[in-house]
């Protein structure tokens, strides 16, 4: 039995769920991660069922500090490899930064960087001693420009395009890609998570099947960064040419609740 696993932060629902049911439908065995321990046990024996793959579950607070090198522990204690790792699980919240909580921020700032990022550092140095490794991290079109209501959200998903297309770089002889997937608004639970009812965010959504399948494919051909949707395809053209206050007033504008 090979002992070769793809890493699934953040699989318990949306995304990270719809990437799980294309890794596994691709014959991916899996190790699925989050803290709904009970939601990721039920999406385990789904996929064995259904693809006949191995799915091993590990429940994991990522906000925890130090969560990335425990849940490394144990999954090197269980003789599994990592030979593809999808950062995916990840939280903002609306709302202005000074009135967020302090817990909010450190929430987002650990799970949405410092976890991905001690992932990644964990991984790699097995992968480079294999000589093979795919690294897919999920960062966000708030990556690319940034966003009032979503200030902590959009800094640290910029951190992550930009971590990752170093790390990209660095790689790139060396057998091991590192795509970025930054989707724009997606029907998941982030928004109950983020509180964005009655944001004209939530008006237009891609479906996490959709997403998922895209950033699959821009993974397996060693894309750098994609984005997914076509309504968010043409942002990085249009941000090229109109002024940052313009820019970044539309996006607040977008993450302001309606009045009902
Ligand atoms: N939905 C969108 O519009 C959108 C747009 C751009 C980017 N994204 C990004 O896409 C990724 C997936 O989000 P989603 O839209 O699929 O939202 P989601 O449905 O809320 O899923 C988030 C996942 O992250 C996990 N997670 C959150 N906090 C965690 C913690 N402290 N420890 C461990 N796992 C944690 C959640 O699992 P548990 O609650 O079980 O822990 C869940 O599985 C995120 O990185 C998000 O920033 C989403």
């Amino acid at each position: 039995m090979s002992t070769s696993r793809t890493l699934i932060t953040g699989a318990s629902s949306g995304i990270g769920r719809a990437l799980a049911q294309r890794f596994a439908a691709a014959g991916h065995s899996l190790i699925l991660v989050a803290r709904r321990q009970a939601a990721l046990e039920a999406l385990a024996e789904e996929l064995r069922q259904t693809h006949r793959i191995e799915v091993l579950v590990i429940a994991q607070d990522l906000a925890e500090a130090g969560a990335a090198a425990r849940l490394m522990e144990q999954i090197n204690a269980t003789g599994l490899e990592v030979d593809t790792l999808v950062n995916n699980a990840g939280l903002g919240y609306n709302g202005a930064f000074a009135e967020s909580s302090l817990e909010q921020i450190q929430s987002m700032l650990q799970v949405d960087m410092v976890a991905l990022t001690e992932l990644c550092h964990l991984c790699l140095a097995p992968m480079k001693k294999r000589g093979h490794g795919r690294i897919l991290n999920v960062a966000s079109v708030a990556a690319l420009l940034p966003c009032p209501q979503f200030a902590v959200y959009a800094a640290c998903k910029a951190y992550v395009l930009s971590l990752s297309e170093s790390l990209r770089y660095e790689l790139r002889d060396q057998h091991i890609s590192v795509t970025t997937l930054c989707p724009g608004a997606t029907a998941t639970e982030f928004h109950d998570v983020a509180g964005n009812e009655g944001t004209l965010i939530t008006r237009l959504m891609d479906s996490p099947e959709m997403v998922a399948e895209v950033a699959y494919r821009a993974m397996l051909r060693g894309r750098g960064a994609v984005i997914s949707g076509w309504i968010n395809k043409p942002l990085p053209f249009f941000l090229q040419w109109m002024p940052r206050s313009w820019a970044m007033g539309l996006a607040g504008r977008a993450a302001r609740r309606q009045a009902a």
